[in-house]
């Protein structure tokens, strides 16, 4: 297993805005260009969301969008935060000039594609966030590209104008019904698959909730097709120390062995994860 080596760099970042999509979803601008510049679709940041002891800890969150100034130069990066806990509801709460202690970038990026290679992106809720990176990055190599995108309702699915503006072809799917077919985003994927060519290639990528990447996988394998998940384990450091976010993985003799997704990750190969 090849770790990532780059040095990541910690910056306190000023808040540049913060733009809340929903009662809890919000995307924060952070000015962070070092970072920005440095960073490959799949990586993400660790995160200090508050100056006190509660968060103790900072927290993971992928590389959403790179803001660039008037010259195309990198000069910030966003996140797009769904508020659960302690962290992600101060960051929701965060306001223009506040400070925030930002890593990164950090981790194994997802592996871009080029053509005649397809690439289908597989977007759980707040899923998406490595997606738009990723989407810019497939956009540039001339990869034709196709987002299956999967939310409780209509109003959860977000930036589809972003990803229309990369010609991305967008599958969506909620589990009410309120926008694209009903259900999870796994079926429309699955029939897809079954209907496609076996000589066209295409690259699956994959973040979410580890039900639907575990879904995902299965169904790549079932249908022969790679696929890279992004995974999201707990993640205490970030940067290989804690142990906290470790993942079985096929160790090629029958058995399994566990490796730290921060660092072997948070992009793996799906077919070589043990899924529970
Ligand atoms: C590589 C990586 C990238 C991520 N990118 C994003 C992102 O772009 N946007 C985003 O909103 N979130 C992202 N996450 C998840 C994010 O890190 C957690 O939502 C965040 O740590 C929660 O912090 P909190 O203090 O708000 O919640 P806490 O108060 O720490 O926890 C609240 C509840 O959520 C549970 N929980 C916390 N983290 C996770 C997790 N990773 N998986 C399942 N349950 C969890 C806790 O066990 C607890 O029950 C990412 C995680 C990883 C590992
Ligand atoms: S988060 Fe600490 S080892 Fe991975």
């Amino acid at each position: 297993m090849q770790y990532t080596a780059a040095m990541p760099i910690d910056v306190a970042a000023d808040v540049i805005w913060n733009r809340p999509l929903s009662n809890d979803y919000n995307v924060l601008a952070l000015a962070a260009p070092a970072i920005a510049a440095a960073a490959a679709p799949g990586q993400f940041v660790m995160v200090k969301a508050g100056a006190g002891v509660d968060p103790l800890l900072r927290r993971p969150f992928s590389v959403f969008e790179i803001l660039r100034d008037a010259t195309g130069a990198p000069s910030g990066l966003t996140i797009l935060s769904k508020r659960i806990g302690v962290s992600t509801a101060l960051l929701y709460d965060k306001g223009q000039g506040q400070r925030i202690d930002c890593l990164g970038p950090l981790g194994r990026p997802f592996t871009v594609v080029d053509p005649p290679t397809d690439a289908w992106m597989v977007a759980g809720g707040v899923g998406l966030a490595p997606f738009a990176t990723l989407a810019q990055a497939l956009h540039a190599r001339g990869v034709t590209s196709t987002l299956f995108y999967g939310a409780r309702r209509g109003a959860e699915l977000f930036y589809l104008d972003f990803f229309r503006a990369l010609n991305v072809e967008l599958v969506l799917t909620t589990d009410d019904g309120s926008v694209g077919e009903r259900g999870r985003v796994v079926a429309p994927l699955d029939r897809r698959l079954a209907a496609r060519a076996p000589s066209s290639a295409v690259m699956l990528y994959a973040c979410g909730p580890e039900g639907m990447l575990a879904a995902t996988a299965r169904t790549a394998m079932k249908h022969g097709r790679p696929c890279q998940v992004s995974v999201e384990r707990i993640m205490g450091c970030g940067l290989g120390g804690c142990y906290s976010c470790v993942i079985p993985m096929r160790d090629g003799h029958g058995g399994f062995h566990h490796v730290r997704s921060c660092i072997a990750g948070p992009v793996l190969p799906a077919d070589q994860i043990v899924w529970g």
